[in-house]
């Protein structure tokens, strides 16, 4: 099976040239001028185009059983929705109820995503601790390509972590090599504002907001950091969305803490006032956490992204239709939490961020696609174009335009974050293991195309954090 893409400019994180790019059997085999065509081999003209690294999601939800019940876009839908947005990998969470057993959780999700049409992996959330979780922990990292566990802060009577399940969870990353990630929210303080506005007969959408003020997150932050500062090991922060979380990742990395963060295109671009829509439905269609900001976090996010205090973008896909939100009808704090993104995530980064000159292409690349796979050890395999990689791709109309709808996209929910929106800068053609998934309008999605992706311990981080603690190390006093 081979493809040829014929004159693009090819665009990575550090450079763009004008090449022919061959990829055969699923990997990229040449890049070049006026390659060869192998017999056989299909012909794609990317001329007037740009050639990228296929988009890598690190944080989405298909099909996740929460809050009552199961997210509407299911593996194969949801990475269909990718595919058609130029996005060729994801990495999902395997979220283990409190109790539940780690490898038990991740062999279910295991399941569930063999109908996936992208590659994927997964994150383990640690929702409890004990000496088993411990120990699956180990077995999740040296036998099933797991590298980076969750903490949810958040949720209260759930699935949130305390404090001594993040330490505990923690320091057994840093003995496997592995990264602990987390959701910043002050679980305490969400559960008692609920409680109180509740109380107050504040029962609408409007006051989920009201329920996550940005310091609550700005505090999460600062503690999650604090701990791996404490402890040694690095941290991702996933949907950071205050000006008070970036400023903890920022002064944190002023002082050599490696403290990645990753944000959502809605985070940049939509703010509170949705919660205030007259029409409910429209209104917790968004309800999301965090939820959206005023706007004067919006500038700090971007700016977080042009400074590099801001790594990975994401969509923290998780969708529900209006039915299933009308579960909060009589009380925010049980709608469903989550939104859709993953097919608009590069189209209206594209479009606010390179066309606005926020943002290079480069960085644009970085951003959706070869910062992840590094912080996340896929790197080269994804997130680069280079000979023996594999052949995920993106091919990049800079003049296309689409308005974004829940009519015509293809994530299996019937609201839209971005509905109305006209992007302009849009893939005409997807590339996943050199076949075309996605070609003007056309999605050839198959189900179960998709594989596993095993990402190995110890990502290159490790490295630097080892050789400082081996300098760090205590001495004792000879007496
Ligand atoms: O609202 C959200 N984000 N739902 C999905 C779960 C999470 O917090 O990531
Ligand atoms: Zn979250
Ligand atoms: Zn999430």
């Amino acid at each position: 099976m081979s493809l040829m893409i014929r004159g693009a400019t090819v665009v990575t994180h550090e450079e763009s040239y004008s090449a022919d790019v061959l990829c055969v059997d699923g990997r990229i085999q040449a890049i070049g001028q006026n390659l060869d065509v192998p017999a056989g081999c299909e012909i794609l003209d990317g001329s007037g185009q740009y050639l990228m690294p296929g988009g890598i999601d690190p944080h989405t939800h298909m099909q996740l059983p929460f809050m009552g019940t199961v997210a509407s876009d299911d593996f194969f839908t949801g990475t269909a929705a990718g595919l058609a947005g130029g996005t060729t990998s994801i990495i999902d969470f395997v979220i283990p109820n409190p109790q539940q057993s780690l490898l038990e959780a991740f062999h279910s999700w295991r399941g569930w995503a063999e109908k996936s049409a992208s590659d994927y992996g997964f994150h383990v959330a640690i929702t409890w601790w004990s000496e088993q979780v411990a120990e699956e922990m180990g077995e999740l990292v040296a036998k099933h390509g797991v590298n980076s566990f969750k903490h949810f802060m958040a949720y209260k009577n759930a699935i949130m972590a305390a404090d001594d399940t993040l330490v505990a969870s923690f320091e057994r990353c840093l003995q496997l090599g592995a990264v602990p990630t987390v959701h910043a929210e002050n679980g305490e303080l969400v559960y008692h504002l609920q409680q109180k506005l509740l109380a107050q007969g504040m029962t609408g959408p409007e006051a989920h907001p009201l329920s996550r003020p940005p310091q609550v997150e700005g505090e999460a932050a600062s503690r999650a950091i604090r701990i791996a500062e404490t402890l040694g090991t690095p941290v991702y922060l996933v949907h950071v969305s205050t000006r008070e979380a970036l400023d903890e990742i920022t002064y944190a990395r002023a002082k050599g803490q490696p403290v990645y963060g990753e944000v959502l295109p809605g985070h940049l671009l939509i703010d509170d006032s949705v919660y205030r829509h007259p029409d409910w439905s429209t209104a917790a269609g968004y309800v999301m956490s965090p939820p959206f900001r005023p706007r004067e976090h919006q500038e700090a996010l971007w700016r977080g992204l042009q400074s590099g205090n801001l790594h990975t973008t994401a969509t923290d896909h998780c969708c529900f239709c209006a039915d299933q939100k009308g579960a909060g009808r009589n009380d925010f704090s049980r709608i469903p939490n989550g939104t859709a993104g993953i097919e608009d995530r590069m189209a209206v980064l594209w479009d606010a961020g390179v066309n606005s000159g926020r943002l290079s292409m480069h960085e644009f690349v970085a951003l959706t696609s070869t910062n992840t796979a590094k912080i996340f050890n896929l790197f080269p395999r994804k997130g680069a174009i280079r000979v023996g990689a594999d052949a995920d791709l993106v091919l990049w109309d800079p003049q296309g335009t689409r308005t974004i709808s829940a009519k015509t996209h293809h994530q299996r929910v019937d609201f839209n974050i971005f509905e109305g929106r006209t992007v302009r800068g849009i893939p005409s053609h997807t590339i996943s293991q050199g076949r075309l998934v996605w070609a003007d309008g056309d999605l050839r999605a198959e189900a179960g195309a998709g594989r596993y992706l095993e990402r190995p311990a110890y990502p290159s981080v490790f490295e630097v954090l080892s050789r400082r603690a081996e300098h760090q190390r205590p001495t004792p006093v000879e007496r």
